[in-house]
């Protein structure tokens, strides 16, 4: 995975679609919920705190999983609608909001071709979502037009250099390569990139790097979590199969990697992801 900012090539329609249909089904597999909750649910809040979602506002939480932002956000009174490329984790999406005693709307959406209308929503939310979507021009535009003037769009997102970068980059190795003209994810994660997707789009663009802490009792145990519930990892380790040294060196690879991040102890496992947090006011 490269992090070129252009690609001097465009992504042809017919290879987006069928990069999206790809992703569907990606992120189908494993058990994305367990994942969640064992990663990045801890951030779902301090989105929802940075985009100051308060009661009565009408939010979107674009690739929302299983709700880790959405759920938040109804928690603090807001009417939400969940949207999702995927919707195979909407159902664990239900359930922990039942649990959470909040009720919101779960509704299947590309981040591309969002099905509402302009201006629609006060908050705008993506936390490691959006930036998934392949056509990065069309998902900014987007979450621009679904969000009304002086609304607040939030993201999330992994940076080029962080864990994370070098997390997509290590399993883009063992992929197949994408289209041609398709950019990579972690680019929304680099300052310049957002500020001219949202040009002047914005009437301000707030740009943080942070960091969050994944934590683990072995690297065995982190990895094993990956390898049973992250779709992208499912998705490659089972396209693997017939190459059971290619395989053994992917997990071998990823190992060493946990092992190498692991700012904790072999008994408590902490990995630090850095991730841009855009706090963004439509103009
Ligand atoms: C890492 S998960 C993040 C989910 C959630 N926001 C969270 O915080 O747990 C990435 C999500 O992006 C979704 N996704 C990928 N491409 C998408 C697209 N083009 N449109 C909408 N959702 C997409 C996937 O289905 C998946 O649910």
């Amino acid at each position: 995975m490269t992090t070129n900012e252009t690609s001097d090539v465009s992504l042809s329609p017919d290879a987006g679609r069928q990069m999206k249909s790809v992703h569907r089904q990606m992120w189908a597999l494993g058990d994305y919920h367990r994942f969640a909750a064992s990663t990045v649910w801890q951030l779902g809040p301090v989105l929802v705190e940075a985009c100051g979602v308060s009661a009565g506002q009408r939010v979107l939480d674009v690739a929302a999983g299983s709700g880790n932002v959405a759920i938040r956000a109804a928690i603090r009174g807001a009417t939400v609608v969940a949207s999702d490329l995927t919707t195979a984790n909407f159902a664990a999406g239900m359930r922990a909001a039942a649990a959470a005693g909040v009720a919101l709307e779960w509704r299947e959406a590309d981040a591309e071709a969002l099905p509402f209308k302009d201006g629609e929503f006060d908050v705008v939310t993506s936390c490691f979502g959006a930036m998934f979507a392949p056509d990065h021009r069309a998902t900014a535009n987007e979450l621009l037009r679904v969000c009304r003037p002086g609304g607040t769009i939030g993201m999330m997102n992994f940076t080029p250099g962080g864990t994370g970068g070098e997390f997509f980059e290590l399993l883009g190795r063992y992929a197949p390569p994408p289209p041609p003209g398709v950019l990579p994810p972690v680019l929304w994660g680099r300052e310049q990139h957002v500020q001219s997707l949202f040009g002047d789009g914005v009437a301000s663009l707030d740009l943080r790097r942070n960091e969050y802490i994944e934590t683990a009792a072995s690297v065995r145990g982190y990895c094993e979590l990956f390898q049973e519930t992250f779709g992208p990892m499912v998705a490659i380790r089972a396209s693997l199969a017939g190459q059971p040294d290619r395989l053994a060196a992917l997990d071998r690879e990823f190992f060493e990697f946990v092992a190498r991040w692991n700012r904790g102890t072999p008994e408590r496992v902490e990995i630090p992801y850095e991730y841009l947090l855009v706090i963004a006011r439509r103009r």
